[in-house]
């Protein structure tokens, strides 16, 4: 357990913010599958752009599933500032500034992990938003620009300085974009040189992973996204496995099926009809990847146009999964 300004974190392993996936009914589960804390897509800090339905849906909120954490990215600090009142307005509890990401669009503005190269800009950006609200502000960040220059020590320093409650270091620098494998000696020094909690991120994939790298940086906790793809349980795994070394298997086919349903009926309500059936196709697709079965069932899901039509695929996807594990045992 480890607290972020007045919030008591209640689980170890956090749900990492990704566009495009971790928008409100995907926060939600993971939230109740154990992940101690869960934040939104990045919202682009300039407050104009939010009145389209993509910036409404990654603002939208929900208490049971606190601390409301909303992520924002910018790289003017008033804007930053601004946008991080209105968040609070809206509701967030904790603010999270994005420097980590590595996208082309956003490291043009020089926003993102591009602003690790200007230190004293991100200063000026921490400054003016933990100023600028009364909730908690937190930092994302890599380890640096590239390999040449790991600056994230110094960044965590900086942090700390302007007020940060919790700092999450991916252990990529931005040159390494998704490449090679994530490092965490850089992780494990940052937490030797700063009071702050640290969470650690980049290729957690399992319990075991997680407990290692935990272990090894002696971070606050570890974070995790493309590895909860398709299979949001394994935040309770590895909660589990750090709270009490026990290492539970995957759900049985019956509990996922109620967990994938769940999921796909709530984008529906979320997203509405149109939209709602075609972000169900990559959860589908990736929940399928997880049970290894043949890619013919999503393409056949990949082609159906309403919501209905896709719970009653869903449905007999699990009959079938069902019928062989039966005949199996
Ligand atoms: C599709 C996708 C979208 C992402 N979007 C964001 C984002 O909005 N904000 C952010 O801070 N990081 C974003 N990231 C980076 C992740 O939060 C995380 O740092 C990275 O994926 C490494 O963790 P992992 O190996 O557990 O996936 C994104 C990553 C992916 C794959």
């Amino acid at each position: 357990m480890f607290n972020i300004g007045p919030y008591a974190i209640d689980s170890r392993v956090l749900l990492a913010p990704m566009a495009g996936v971790t928008d409100l009914p995907f926060r939600s589960i993971c939230r109740k599958m154990g992940a101690g804390l869960v934040t939104s897509e990045m919202l682009s800090s300039d407050t104009r752009l939010w009145q389209s339905d993509k910036s409404r849906n990654r603002l939208a909120v929900a208490e049971d599933i606190g601390p409301i954490s909303i992520q924002i990215a910018g790289s003017e600090p008033q804007m930053m500032a601004d946008a991080a009142r209105a968040c609070a307005e809206q509701g967030a509890q904790i603010i999270d500034i994005n420097m980590g990401c590595p996208a082309k669009k956003v490291c043009k503005k020089l926003a993102g992990s591009a602003l690790l190269k200007d230190e004293a800009l991100v200063k000026n950006i921490l400054q003016a938003v933990v100023q600028s609200v009364d909730v908690p502000v937190t930092l994302k960040i890599r380890t640096g620009w590239d390999t040449q220059n790991k600056n994230a020590i110094q960044i965590a320093k900086i942090a700390e300085n302007e007020g940060i409650q919790a700092l999450t270091v991916h252990g990529r620098t931005r040159a390494c974009r998704f490449n090679g494998e994530a490092e965490y000696d850089t992780i494990a020094e940052i937490v030797d040189n700063v009071n702050i909690p640290v969470v650690a991120n980049g290729d957690i994939k399992s319990a075991e992973k997680a407990k290692e790298v935990i272990t090894y940086t002696s971070a606050a906790a570890v974070m995790i996204g493309r590895g909860a793809w398709g299979r949001p349980w394994i935040f309770k795994q590895v909660k589990e496995y750090l709270e009490d070394d026990t290492l539970s298997t995957q759900p049985s086919i019956k509990q996922i099926k109620t967990i994938v349903l769940e999921h796909i009926e709530a984008l529906h309500a979320f997203y509405g009809e149109f939209m709602g059936v075609r972000i169900a196709r990559k959860h589908f697709t990736w929940y399928v990847q997880q049970l290894s079965v043949s890619n013919s069932t999503t393409k056949n899901f990949n082609q159906l146009e309403t919501s209905t039509s896709q719970i009653s695929a869903v449905q007999e996807f699990f009959a079938r999964l069902n019928y062989h594990e039966e005949k199996a045992a």
